[in-house]
């Protein structure tokens, strides 16, 4: 039994009695050819057979995703991943075995065999295992192994539940297992690791420190970059952006609230509403202004509770149509790291470095 959004099949995967049976049913779509959306622990993710080429571009067509940037290849096992990468490094092997199922996704040498349009025509394919059971229950009921981008529309924010997914994309996809809100809400880490090096192509909850904590050397972080070409296609395109324009506040933090307060009246004198998204210890700073939408995501000390949320926040802020965003900003340690990647990306040029 499912529903159906506008021809979206939407299974409810949330409970695990019935969670096997929905799994068979999703992958039984996918090996025909269909896209399905899934739940993993990071966004949801849409679906393709890797072996189907056909399948795969249609997952550029409905997202409107340049083809030159390619996808991840999600397997149940570790043990899947000679099938798709050869030269595989002891390292990648040490972090495989650590991490997975988790959210970090490695880039390595392709098989031969890897179609071109998962990969973006490179020579590299990026890989991770899951962690999340109704993941895990689709990719061993397909026994394929499946290229998933999140699931959203390309430049919006990543989905983080079902509704996510078919606010973008109902009608365009078969289908979209229904697991719940993602416990982690920001994309996996992605690490290259040929050629001898580490590099951090995009930072997500597995840090650079846990990293070379466990490798016993230095991992690098290539910086966000608008180069032409960067070693991370995805790179170079903006990301996660709601619709109104969003502001990020950079810089000490009693002098960021007190900037902010200063550019809110501005837009509030406009007549425009505004969206704040700030943290609980500044949120009383702006408590008391109205024509304002209030997100709190949660506590400074607390960076990956706030990145869980703020996809959704960024979608809110769409729905509440505010006319703008101002977004405090966060440091980049630990887990901090990814949530102010994902900040930049939405605030593309506008960053206020507060001094
Ligand atoms: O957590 C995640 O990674 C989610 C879930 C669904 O697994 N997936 C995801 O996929 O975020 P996507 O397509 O939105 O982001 C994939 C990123 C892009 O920045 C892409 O450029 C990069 O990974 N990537 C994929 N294959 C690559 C490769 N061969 N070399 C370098 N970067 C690659
Ligand atoms: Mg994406």
């Amino acid at each position: 039994m499912a529903i159906i959004v506008d021809g979206t099949l939407v299974f409810n995967a949330r409970d695990p009695v019935v969670l096997e049976e929905k799994a068979v049913a999703a992958a039984e779509l996918l090996r025909q050819g269909k896209l399905v959306a899934f739940p993993t622990e990071t966004v949801y993710g849409l679906g393709a057979s890797v072996r189907d080429e056909r399948a795969v571009s249609r997952i550029f067509e409905v997202k409107g995703r340049p083809v030159d940037n390619p996808l991840i290849v999600h397997l149940s096992d570790i043990s899947e991943l000679p099938g798709l990468a050869r030269n595989i490094p002891a390292e990648a092997w040490t972090l495989a075995r650590r991490f997975w199922p988790g959210p970090l996704t490695l880039v390595l040498e392709k098989k031969p065999w890897v179609p071109g349009v998962v990969t973006g025509g490179l020579d590299s394919v990026a890989v991770r295992v899951p962690d999340h059971p109704v993941a895990l229950a689709l990719l061993r009921a397909a026994e394929l192994p499946v290229a998933a981008p999140s699931a959203n529309i390309s430049g919006r924010p990543s989905p983080t539940t079902a509704d996510h997914v078919l606010a973008d994309l109902a009608g365009r996809i078969s289908a979209v297992l229904d697991g719940g809100p993602c416990d982690i809400g920001v994309e996996s880490t992605v690490l290259d690791v040929r050629g001898g090096r580490l590099r951090i192509l995009r930072p997500g909850s597995i840090t650079p420190q846990e990293i070379a904590g466990l490798l016993q050397r230095k991992c690098e972080i290539v910086e966000l970059s608008a180069d032409k070409n960067p070693p991370s296609p995805g790179l170079k395109y903006r990301h996660y952006a709601p619709r109104a324009p969003l502001y990020l506040f950079l810089g000490e933090p009693g002098k960021v609230t007190v900037k902010m307060q200063e550019e809110l009246e501005t837009w509030l004198s406009r007549g425009k509403k505004a969206g704040l998204l700030v943290t609980l210890e500044s949120a009383k700073a702006f408590s008391g202004y109205r024509n304002v939408e209030l997100i709190v995501p949660g506590s400074r000390d607390d960076p990956a509770a706030m990145a869980a949320r703020l996809y959704a926040a960024l979608r809110e802020f769409d729905a509440r149509r505010v006319d703008v965003i101002l977004a405090e900003g966060c440091s980049p340690k630990g887990a901090g790291l990814a949530l102010l990647n994902r900040l930049q990306k939405a605030a593309g040029e506008n960053i206020v470095q507060v001094e």
